[in-house]
């Protein structure tokens, strides 16, 4: 147990078994057969935790991923682990690296969410993360019945309504209730066990919950928002906040902004850390590590060019565009607003074509250069109050991932940002966040 007066430094790493760049999978030296085998994605994390990441972080979708068949041919997307079941597993052959998978509030019901990461928290002894998202890939819709999903505003209002009957469910045992007393006749204190009643507008659950408070209070609650709405619903429920600003003066506004709504909320902004993505490519020179971007960039074939763009801005079909020529008028759409004014800005400003929008998107935060230029980049960005910690995802698995642990890592921790041991037990204390009180219901309960 450990309680963190300064701030220092946190590292979650994104594992995707083909990469984190689209054309990742093709690279000479990467495992796509990895993307489906377990001892695989063991050694990932084994090796994340020898580099002493807090967390392992699996992203999801409920669909394919991505719009249609003919471009996703061409990456290594189509198939993926249903990431709880993957981190269960992991749970077992890791002992200190956080856990934290991704859950839809759109297509999922909060009853079971609650059960299956309060599972998870007492499998991992303390370890399991929830990534909340809203869904963003119009064919995770049709998987559940639906022409398109809930209108952007009311899929966080949902969301919102989820994550808090989430949390009551959590809290329908108090830490000491389920006491289990042989002698008594007691296997939980009925005084401590609490049913949530609860009726929304989008929900009824009455619980209470079938397994007792997780270890951590509730598991750390992960997020992304990043539209107006999507960062209010993070400043009010998340801990660890994804975000995709790849300059400085941009992190900082976004870390800022975030930092001043949670405490608008009644938060700590201590306790709600901000992780921008970091692709790193590590090689003994900077310009080796450029030459390795663009061999990745080059990879990227025409058709996944086209469907990059066009898959991240809206409904719109490219197939006819040059993909060496301008992008045509956009039209407004239901989809992940934050991303595709991103993109757009970018296209606009700096007059670039389909593929060459593509080429920046692929690249996303990919910062190429030396250990110590990859250790620099770092540790301006946290010293600058641009990021509390990184979401790191590697380009390709699993060489990156052993490079940056071998070579990146030791440099942070002869700086003093990062620690060299593990000094909690659960992810929370690892990321210095406070465990939530077990009365603390923001739920009226009605009795039991
Ligand atoms: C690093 C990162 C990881 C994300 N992972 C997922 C994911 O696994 N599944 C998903 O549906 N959305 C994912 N998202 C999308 C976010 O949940 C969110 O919808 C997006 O950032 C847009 O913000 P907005 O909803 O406020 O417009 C991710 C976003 C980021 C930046």
């Amino acid at each position: 147990m450990t309680s963190h007066t300064a701030r220092r430094l946190t590292l979650g790493a994104l594992v995707h078994g083909s990469g984190g760049h689209i054309a990742g999978w093709r690279h000479p030296d990467a495992r796509p057969d990895g993307q489906l085998d377990f001892a695989f994605h063991a050694d990932i994390a084994r090796t994340l935790e020898r580099g002493r990441f807090d967390a392992l972080f699996v992203a999801d979708v409920v669909a394919l991923w991505g719009h249609q068949l003919d471009s996703l041919s061409r990456t290594g997307r189509a198939e993926h682990f249903e990431p709880l079941t993957l981190l269960a597993a992991l749970s077992l052959v890791t002992e200190h690296i956080g856990l934290a998978a991704t859950a839809t509030t759109t297509y999922n019901h909060p009853f079971h969410i609650a059960r299956k990461f309060a599972s998870l928290d007492h499998i991992s002894g303390g370890r399991a993360a929830w990534n909340v998202v809203t869904s963003v890939v119009p064919l995770e819709a049709a998987n559940f019945g639906y022409d398109s999903h809930l209108e952007h505003e009311l899929r966080y209002r949902r969301a919102d309504e989820f994550v808090q009957v989430v949390k009551a469910l959590w809290d329908s045992y108090d830490d000491e209730a389920v006491v289990r007393d042989k002698e008594g006749g007691r296997y939980y204190d009925p005084a401590g066990l609490h049913t949530p009643h609860h009726r929304g507008e989008h929900f009824a659950v009455r619980g209470p919950l079938n397994i007792s408070r997780p270890p951590q209070g509730h598991p750390v609650v992960f997020q992304a928002g990043s539209s107006e709405t999507g960062r209010e619903f993070a400043a009010r429920h998340g801990e660890v906040l994804f975000t995709t600003q790849h300059e400085l003066g941009a992190a900082q506004a976004f870390y800022a902004d975030i930092k001043a709504r949670a405490a608008a909320h009644g938060r700590a902004p201590a306790h709600v850390l901000v992780w921008p993505g970091l692709t790193p490519l590590v090689a003994p020179t900077e310009t080796e590590a450029r030459r390795r971007l663009a061999e990745l960039q080059d990879l990227i074939h025409d058709d996944v060019a086209r469907r990059l763009v066009q898959d991240n801005i809206g409904d719109l079909d490219l197939t006819d565009h040059p993909v060496d020529g301008p992008l045509p008028d956009i039209p407004e759409t239901n989809r992940s607003k934050s991303r595709r004014d991103l993109l757009l800005k970018l296209a606009h400003d700096e007059k670039l074509t389909i593929r060459q929008l593509a080429h920046r998107f692929a690249a996303g935060a990919a910062v190429a250069g030396t250990p110590e230029q990859i250790a620099d980049h770092i540790e301006t960005w946290f010293r600058a109050y641009a990021a509390d910690g990184f979401n790191i995802s590697f380009p390709y698995l699993p060489g990156p991932a052993e490079d940056f642990v071998d070579q990146v890592v030791p440099l942070l921790q002869l700086r003093g940002l990062l620690p060299t041991e593990y000094e909690g037990t659960t992810l929370r204390e690892n990321l210095g966040l406070p465990r939530p009180a077990a009365r603390d219901r923001r739920l009226q309960e009605t009795g039991r």
